[in-house]
């Protein structure tokens, strides 16, 4: 059983690659949220978390999601976790794995790191990846997660290959604490109404159904915050400021006219997808 997140495709990639290597369930946790998070294993079958690296932690949506989820006699089985990231990922499986611990299951033994395209652009010194390098990335990775595949299959244990980076303790829970707690947040989209064609891209993108289309609201759903969905895409994309967002710019990304801009910062970056760029 391989429970996974991905907001731009890295991880997806990932996920699907592995999960074919073992032959298990892939489950989308977005998805999985939405039920009961209650899982039955195999005799044998192995845990697998895969996920990107947010703020030098684990997203909040996957955190959230194991302080959620039950898995019935999950001791003795194999767990491993996968990370993908634009550099590094501090003390990010510490902090899965004490995720883990408290949840009351298996941590995660053996831990895997891949250097993939940057996807966050929010910040000043914070840009995609060029063409090359994204190419560069993509080419290791690939070779790295055979590698890593292959060991997973044979459930081999103790296996670290992580790239922690400088300062990691630091990182992840300085820096990488004020940033998920502060600066995960869907209030700072904007959409430049003269560029977006109403195409629905940022809808279908986004993982989390954090983002619909408003058409025009009546005063009984402006009373109930609640937002009337357009089916043709008429108005604009609109983020529900409800805490589902996890600010992985899957919406951003995928915007074919660049309209969607997080804060002014994004303006002039470039965009990335997995199986696509549109680079600075
Ligand atoms: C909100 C956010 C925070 C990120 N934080 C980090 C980070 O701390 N370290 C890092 O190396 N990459 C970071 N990245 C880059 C992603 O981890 C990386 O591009 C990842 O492969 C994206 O996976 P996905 O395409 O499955 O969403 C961040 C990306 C986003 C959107």
């Amino acid at each position: 059983m391989l429970f996974y997140f991905s907001g731009t495709g890295n991880t997806r990639w990932a996920a699907e690659t592995l999960a074919r290597a073992t032959g298990e369930q892939l489950l989308f946790i977005p998805e999985e949220q939405q039920g009961r998070c209650e899982y039955a294993l195999a005799e044998g079958e192995r845990i697998g978390f895969v996920f990107p690296t947010h703020g030098w932690q684990p997203p909040r949506i996957v955190r959230n999601f194991i302080k959620k989820m039950h898995i019935d006699h999950a001791e003795g089985h194999y767990c491993y976790a996968l990370t993908t990231c634009g550099d590094s990922i501090g003390v990010t499986m510490d902090i899965l794995n004490g995720d883990l611990r408290k949840a009351g299951l298996p941590e995660a033994s053996s831990l895997f790191s891949l250097v993939m395209p940057e996807s966050y652009v929010c910040l000043p010194f914070m840009y995609t990846d060029t063409p090359e390098k994204e190419q560069r990335k993509l080419a290791v990775a690939a070779e790295q997660l055979k590698a890593y595949a292959e060991l997973i299959v044979n459930k081999k244990e103790g296996e670290v290959h992580i790239r922690k980076g400088p300062l990691p303790w630091v990182m992840s829970h300085i820096v990488g604490s004020y940033f998920n707690g502060k600066m995960v947040t869907d209030k700072k989209f904007t959409v430049d109404s003269e560029a977006c064609i109403h195409c629905g891209r940022c809808v279908s993108a986004c993982p989390t159904g954090a983002v619909t289309f408003f058409e025009e609201q009546t005063s009984e759903d402006l009373h109930n915050n609640a937002f009337t969905h357009s089916h043709n895409f008429d108005g604009l994309p609109v983020w529900h400021h409800d805490g589902s967002c996890t600010c992985c710019l899957a919406c951003y990304h995928h915007c074919p006219k660049h309209a969607i801009n997080y804060g002014k910062i994004t303006r002039r970056r470039g965009q990335y997808y997995f199986g696509h760029t549109l680079s600075n």
